[in-house]
């Protein structure tokens, strides 16, 4: 018997909906909001609103792509956390009130779990037990799949997560949110060795990215002539923007070489702590050209099987949401009407 699942993601500021049917996805739709660039930031109330605004034709959309009927639905999934609670709500009492009408079981499904296994999403994926790297606007952490429903998290970000450390680096350098593609695109074309940023000294598989934070702050503040790790102020306003204009590239490549490295150092750790060899990277900062080229690198030096999902399923997407489902729909993990989405939830 073939099972037909429709998933929906909607925790941060993407309405997405998918249709997988036996853990292939037959549709995969995202709606990016475009209103929060203006703010420099996701306005949570604003992501709710426009959750609501995309949801119906998202979900349409998803199903006429997929050629299925609401009547052929095995089920129904959602991200129930983590995320913004207004925006986690709207795909949530969705999700919930299709499945009511339908008399359909409900899958609840953690958005970080979904984006680890967006990695059994191609053909070509990992077998178990699998080593995670996942990046993305809110989370890093290192993590053991087991299986598809056992997850261990070994190591975490401690302050900032790597998206936020390119986000925040490009809003230093006058960048619009969210910058981290923008620095991924300016990096393709400077010296990577050209500025040195500190690497932070963090014992164990934990992370930390608020120092490179203050180190790219001060060293824009002197416009490069002092040592970066001084507070010292020495440049004036235009000096600065003079300095990030005819440096941009290396600036951004800079930035991007550090950031993969604190990265890639520490999986080269889990590696060598957990004997898995089999690793993959996930979520939306896996989408950055030169974190993808440092793994794979990194991968053939050291005898790993390396593995990252397409594009699409990197940043936020209910595709990832669909194949957790699928998985959890195997093993009969089904969640009550009436589930309660949580802004922080427990691993
Ligand atoms: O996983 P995601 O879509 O949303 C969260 O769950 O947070 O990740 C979004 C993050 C943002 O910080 C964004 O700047 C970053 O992923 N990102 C990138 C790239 N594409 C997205 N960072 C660096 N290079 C990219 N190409
Ligand atoms: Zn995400």
């Amino acid at each position: 018997m073939s099972i037909t699942l429709l998933a929906i993601e909607s925790s941060c500021d993407e309405t997405s909906a998918a249709v997988c049917t036996d853990g292939a996805i037959r549709s995969n739709i995202i709606a990016s909001q475009e209103v929060h660039a203006q703010y420099g930031g996701v306005v949570p109330e604003l992501a709710s609103r426009a959750h609501m605004q995309h949801i119906v034709p998202v979900v349409n959309k998803a199903m006429q792509e997929a050629g299925v009927s609401l009547q052929e639905l095995d089920g129904v999934a959602f991200t129930a956390a983590p995320g913004l609670i207004g925006a986690l709500l709207v795909g949530s009492t969705f999700a919930q009130s299709l499945a009511l009408a339908l008399h359909k079981p409900l899958i609840a499904v953690h958005h970080m779990q979904a984006h680890v296994l967006a990695n059994l999403i191609p053909e070509r994926k990992p077998s178990f037990p699998f080593l995670c790297l996942t990046v993305s606007g809110g989370h890093t952490q290192l993590v053991v799949c087991h299986s598809a429903t056992q997850l261990e998290v070994i190591g975490e970000t401690i302050d900032d997560a790597a998206g936020e450390a390119f986000d925040k680096s490009a809003k230093l350098l006058g960048l619009p949110y969210p910058g981290g593609p923008l620095v991924d695109r300016y990096a393709a074309e400077g010296d990577p060795l050209r500025f040195r940023f500190p690497e932070p000294q963090i014992p164990g598989l934990d992370f930390s990215f608020s120092g490179l934070k203050t180190a790219i702050l001060y060293f824009i503040q002197n416009a490069g002539t002092a040592n970066i790790y001084k507070e010292t102020f020495r440049a004036t306003e235009e000096e600065k923007v003079a300095f990030i204009r005819e440096n941009l590239a290396d600036i951004c490549a800079s930035i991007q070489h550090r950031i993969i490295s604190i990265l890639l150092n520490k999986l080269k750790k889990a590696v060598k702590q957990t004997g898995i060899r089999q690793v993959c990277i996930a979520g939306g900062v896996s989408a950055n050209r030169g974190l993808r080229a440092a793994l794979e690198n990194t991968g053939r030096q050291q005898g790993w099987e390396t593995f990252i999902p397409p594009f699409e399923y990197c940043t936020d997407n209910a595709g990832m949401i669909a194949i957790t489902a699928y998985y959890k729909y195997l093993a009969g993990e089904f969640s009550p009407l009436g589930t309660v989405p949580t802004a922080r939830a427990a691993w």
